[in-house]
């Protein structure tokens, strides 16, 4: 039988970083994978994870299996951080997932069970693994127009345009919370308000993803989105993620949540994610979850995490400036100082497949087949090397 089997593609962004691991080129850059690196190219455990992993250690007394759903603190913290004060919390149903992908997963999965008809709409371009999750969980995806035709900003009327005209009510509207991922192109506040009142006029369900919950302006900042959509809807789901901004991208902690009307549509809805999850993982891992819990229930450590956060964010933010004005006394034709407009891990830089590979194949600096760079792998030490292969395909 496994003799008819075809190899599969590598995946788009994490058969990246297998090519990068196999070149042995000294000089090799990765932009391709979103994940944070510090000034000197590591990807650090925050002080804060390791200060709640001594205690841990010593205060942990079982690794016996989890809830279904997670564990409880955890789950509070998740709830509080999305969602603040707006919400009762009886009609908030949170389960605890192996990471961001594992909250969009059993998003999938919950719905595909629930609403088996409903089309998920997901921005056109979207991170490339969620096209993948939907297919996978037996769901129909469409595409709404995002991106203006310079690739550089929000085609806000045609993506209104396409959710009003083209969608149905009762189906699924995909919205990154911030930091849109490949885009870095957010909608403002006031344009927030807009799609909320259509999807609540035209009985859309959200589904938003929010990965990069501190990696745009902040904490509270960030979840302006997703609180302005509850304002309006009064049923949304979540898939949270701590992989960015905890860096605890192995320990894969993240979350599915569920916003009912009332407390007892909330409880029916936990007892089917619950159903979901038990049929897929069981129950999740502990140890992420308890760092995550640990750091937010103590002030000090919590305080420590805040400027750890606001350290990252503030490099990236240095990096996208240096790397603009580098390519502008570089003499690029092209002036990238739309980057700056940009918000999180990631930009698209118009640059087409061709550049992408040249970009490979001439100087080992890898980027997403997108055109996405990660621009929190930049660094002062490789961005001279980065400017002038990006100058070279330009
Ligand atoms: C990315 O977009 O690079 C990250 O979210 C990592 C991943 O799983 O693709």
């Amino acid at each position: 039988m496994f003799e008819s089997i075809s190899q599969a593609p590598p995946d788009a962004i994490l058969g990246l970083t297998e090519s990068f691991n196999a070149d042995p080129s000294p000089s090799k850059i990765s932009l391709a994978v979103g994940v944070y690196k510090d000034a000197m190219g590591q990807t650090p455990v925050l002080q804060c994870v390791k200060e709640a992993e001594r205690r841990l250690i010593v205060s942990e007394k079982t690794k016996t299996y989890l809830g279904i759903e997670g564990l409880p603190d955890y789950r509070n913290h998740v709830r509080e951080l999305l969602f603040g004060n707006s919400i009762e919390k009886e009609r908030v149903a949170v389960v605890q997932t192996p990471g961001g992908t594992g909250g969009v997963r059993v998003a999938a999965d919950f719905i595909a069970g629930q609403f088996p008809a409903a089309t998920v709409w997901v921005s056109s371009p979207t991170w490339e693994n969620h096209i993948n999750i939907f297919m996978a969980a037996g769901l129909q995806t469409h595409t709404y127009r995002y991106l203006d035709a310079a690739k550089t900003g929000l085609d806000f009327n045609s993506m209104m345009d396409d959710l009003a005209n083209k969608s149905k009510p009762g189906d699924v509207v995909l919205l990154h919370a911030c930091c849109h991922n490949p885009t870095g192109v957010d909608p403002t506040a006031e344009q927030w308000e807009t799609i909320a009142k259509l999807l609540a006029e035209k009985r859309l369900l959200p589904l938003i993803d929010f990965a990069y919950q501190g990696f745009g302006v902040g904490i509270d900042e960030d979840a302006f989105g997703l609180r302005c959509v509850l304002k309006y809807c009064n049923e949304l789901l979540v898939a949270s993620s701590f992989s960015k901004n905890f860096g605890l991208y192995s320990e894969r902690v993240g979350a599915a949540v569920m916003v009912a009307g009332d407390s007892k549509s909330a409880t029916a809805g936990l007892s089917q994610l619950k159903r979901v999850v038990r049929s897929n993982y069981s129950n999740p891992p502990r140890h992420g979850a308890a760092v995550v819990a640990t750091v937010l229930e103590d002030n000090e450590l919590r305080a420590m995490w805040h400027n750890e956060l606001a350290t990252m964010r503030d490099r990236i933010a240095e990096m996208r400036r240096a790397l603009v004005n580098a390519l502008r006394d570089g003499g690029a034709k092209r002036d990238f100082g739309f980057l700056l407009g940009q918000s999180g891990m990631f930009s698209y830089t118009g640059l087409s497949p061709m550049q992408v590979d040249r970009l490979r194949s001439e100087s080992h600096v890898y980027i997403v087949g997108s055109g996405r760079i990660n621009v929190a792998g930049i660094t002062p030490s490789n961005l001279p090397s980065l400017t002038n292969a990006l100058l070279g395909v330009l």
